[in-house]
């Protein structure tokens, strides 16, 4: 896998057995954030062969906020670098929002990495959303994708009803990217960025699909909050299956798994 694992530091805590030891429990959000954040270094200064994978969304937020004090906090030479070899792919992004609107992930991205890090915007990929074919894009996409040997390390939240990227219930593990309708759930849980109205988050979206998801070389899954707690308990407890898209990662050799003590109800 390439990245130091440490044991859980609440260790009464029994993962389930396709977890095996790639597992950590963090009592504070904050250690959780620092923990990513450096795995997240690590791959980085690693020179990898493949580009890594970009989630957005709240949990994200204190990650890319470490992640970017980390960085900061190197010596110029070793910030260029990373400059200059900084290779992303975001999962998804909203069919109608571009990179200047309000809500969009390019913007939540531009905020959080780009600008602080100063990196080519070119270097950090995500779909179109304002492309006027969605389903074209999501195929020119994926193809960029596979262009570039596949993902790497792909960072991954947990949506409230268990989708990852926009990869919506029902999903199978052979998801291809593509154009998306949203569940209500998922608006509502991401209405947060539109002054809390539902009806102004978009009804669709580009993701990437399970099948790129699980074609990354490893997989780190990050759930924080009670708000998740429910459906960490039920990703951690039912076997892989279309009504939880996020189940299908248990099968992944490489899902490193990292979670906060709220999200595990406690
Ligand atoms: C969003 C995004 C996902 C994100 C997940 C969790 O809808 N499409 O990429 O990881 O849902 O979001 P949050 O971290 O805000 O709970």
């Amino acid at each position: 896998m390439g990245c130091s694992l440490r044991l859980p530091p609440v260790p009464s805590l029994a993962p389930p057995a396709w977890l095996a030891d790639r597992f950590e429990v963090f009592e504070r959000p904050s250690r959780l954030a620092e923990r990513v954040a450096e795995l997240l270094e690590q791959e980085l200064s690693a020179a990898p062969a493949r580009p890594l994978g970009l989630a957005t969304g709240r949990t994200m937020e204190p990650v890319y906020d470490a992640l970017v004090q980390r960085l900061l906090a190197l010596s110029p030479q070793r910030l260029k670098a990373l400059q200059v070899g900084w290779r992303s792919f975001n999962l998804d992004e909203y069919i109608g929002l571009g990179p200047t609107d309000s809500g969009s992930f390019a913007l939540e991205m531009s905020r959080q990495l780009v600008r602080p890090l100063g990196l080519e915007p070119g270097c950090v990929r995500l779909p179109d959303g304002l492309a006027e074919d969605p389903s074209a894009e999501a195929s020119r996409y994926a193809a960029a994708v596979r262009a570039a040997g596949g993902i790497g390390l792909q960072l991954l939240g947990l949506g409230s009803n268990g989708h990852v990227g926009f990869n919506e219930p029902p999903c199978g593990p052979e998801a291809p990217c593509r154009s998306v309708e949203l569940s209500a759930a998922t608006r509502s849980h991401n209405a947060v960025a539109f002054a809390g109205n539902p009806s102004r988050v978009p009804a669709g979206a580009i993701t990437l699909g399970l099948e790129q998801i699980l074609g990354a070389e490893r997989i780190l899954l990050v759930v924080s909050g009670s708000a998740k707690a429910g459906i960490l308990a039920r990703l951690l407890r039912e076997p892989p299956g279309p009504s939880l898209p996020a189940s299908w990662l248990q099968g992944h050799p490489g899902l490193h798994l990292i979670v906060d003590r709220a999200a595990l109800g406690g």
